[in-house]
């Protein structure tokens, strides 16, 4: 017998960006979900029942009035193992937060005991006004995940906080989410706040050079995603990854070791964790040219003089902003991978250690990764070859325990 199809209730609120829900809806459908819309009544202003009928294949209705013998209003939410609302705008998160239930979209999320995600869409100034700050706050306490909305041009010719992330971002958290689905966890990390430093640094030499590393900076991504559809509030600080930002996180962009460090120590003082995926560079170059550097016939090149970058996990490790903060680094070895990592573990004072053994497939811009994790404790977790998302989930999975 195949596996059934995950239920899924796409709850669509009364937003221009409704029109952006179709992609999501085919997103979900086409990776073999059972997807259910539940419009509200003004979200059937934007994108008609029609459109949400023909790419569901199933009937659509805004009120508790259709079909009342099947009892949609109640039906509809226990059956569910997702409900996602995108967008959802100030209104429908007030209701959500407040417990109202007029139609069949807010019926069904007080009937849901399934994982719900918000996706808001709405003005930068309804976003950041208090109301709809402390719904959100209410709604991320009670377990929900309501992504952050991305920065970008709004309806008409203003820009801001406040539009609805990529569809396939949003996608991305209901796969993770649904993903997490029947572990003992659940969101875990609800009102954690959780920083995750991903990338590479580069030292520039002059205007046009920098010494770098191969880092891609996926690992890191990954965390950075894995936490949010765990609840986590978190602060992405990348480095050089050229990455779009993922949905449901705060992304700082930096460039070099020392504006890693200034970002990191900022970013750690309210926090509950902090990982240090990032690949810093341990030295940048003792002088840097303001004019490029030019070859000159006859001459031997001059020798680049390094000098040390600082040691932001050694230093964030040592000198905790909390004491209770939990403190993630990676090391990429290449021989006595165990007896090299307990031994950085040790010397950087983190709580835990995630080592890989570097080699061909492994690690730098694969997909993949395979790692064991050491804690300051003793105890190793070994993590087979696989995703670097299932990483990241046992990294959350032995952070999760250790917060206070
Ligand atoms: N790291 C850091 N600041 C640095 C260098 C590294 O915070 N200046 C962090 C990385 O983010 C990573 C961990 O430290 O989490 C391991 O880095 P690695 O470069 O392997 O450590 P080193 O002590 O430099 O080890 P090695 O002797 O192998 O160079």
């Amino acid at each position: 017998m195949p596996e059934p199809k995950p239920k899924v209730v796409l709850g669509v609120s009364g937003g221009i960006a409704a029109y952006k829900a179709c992609e999501l809806l085919r997103r979900l459908t086409e990776s073999g979900h059972d997807v259910r819309v539940v419009p509200t009544a003004s979200a059937l202003h934007f994108v008609g029942a029609a459109t949400w009928s023909a790419l569901s294949g199933h009937p659509v209705s805004a009120e508790v009035w259709d079909d009342v013998h099947e009892v949609p209003h109640v039906r509809i939410g226990q059956e569910a193992d997702l409900v996602v609302v995108a967008p959802a705008t100030a209104d429908m998160l007030a209701k959500a937060a407040h417990g109202l239930a007029d139609d069949l979209l807010t019926n069904t999320l007080l009937t849901a005991r399934c994982p719900v995600v918000f996706a808001p869409a709405m003005h930068t100034e309804m976003w950041e006004h208090p109301a709809t700050q402390e719904n959100v706050a209410t709604l991320r306490r009670r377990g929900a995940v309501v992504v952050e909305p991305a920065v970008g041009r709004l309806t008409g010719v203003d820009t801001g906080k406040g539009r609805l992330p990529e569809p396939a971002e949003i996608f991305e958290v209901c796969r993770r989410v649904l993903g997490r689905r029947g572990l003992a966890t659940g969101p875990d990390l609800t009102g954690r706040h959780v920083v995750v430093s991903a990338g590479g640094t580069r030292e520039p030499l002059d205007p046009v050079r920098y010494l770098g590393n191969r880092s891609s900076g996926k690992q890191g991504y990954a965390l950075a995603r894995t936490a949010a559809a765990r609840g986590a509030r978190v602060t992405l600080i990348e480095a050089n990854t050229g990455f779009p930002d993922p949905a449901g996180v705060d992304v700082l962009h930096v460039g070099t070791a020392v504006q890693l460090r200034e970002a990191v120590l900022k970013a750690a003082a309210d926090a509950d964790a902090v990982v240090m995926a990032a690949a810093v560079a341990d030295f940048r170059p003792a002088m840097y040219a303001e004019g490029k550097i030019k070859k000159r016939e006859g001459q031997e090149p001059a020798p680049v003089a390094l000098v040390r970058n600082p040691d932001i996990l050694a230093e964030i490790s040592a000198d905790r902003a909390r004491p209770d903060q939990v403190i993630v680094g990676f090391a990429a070895e290449t021989d006595d991978v165990l007896a090299n990592g307990r031994d950085k573990l040790r010397r950087k004072g983190c709580d835990l250690l995630v080592v890989n053994e570097v080699g061909e497939r492994k690690t730098f811009g694969s997909e993949e990764n395979e790692a064991v994790v050491l804690a300051a404790d003793g105890t190793e977790t070994p993590v087979p070859y696989g995703p670097k998302e299932a990483l990241a989930d046992t990294v959350w999975d032995l952070v999760a325990p250790r917060l206070p």
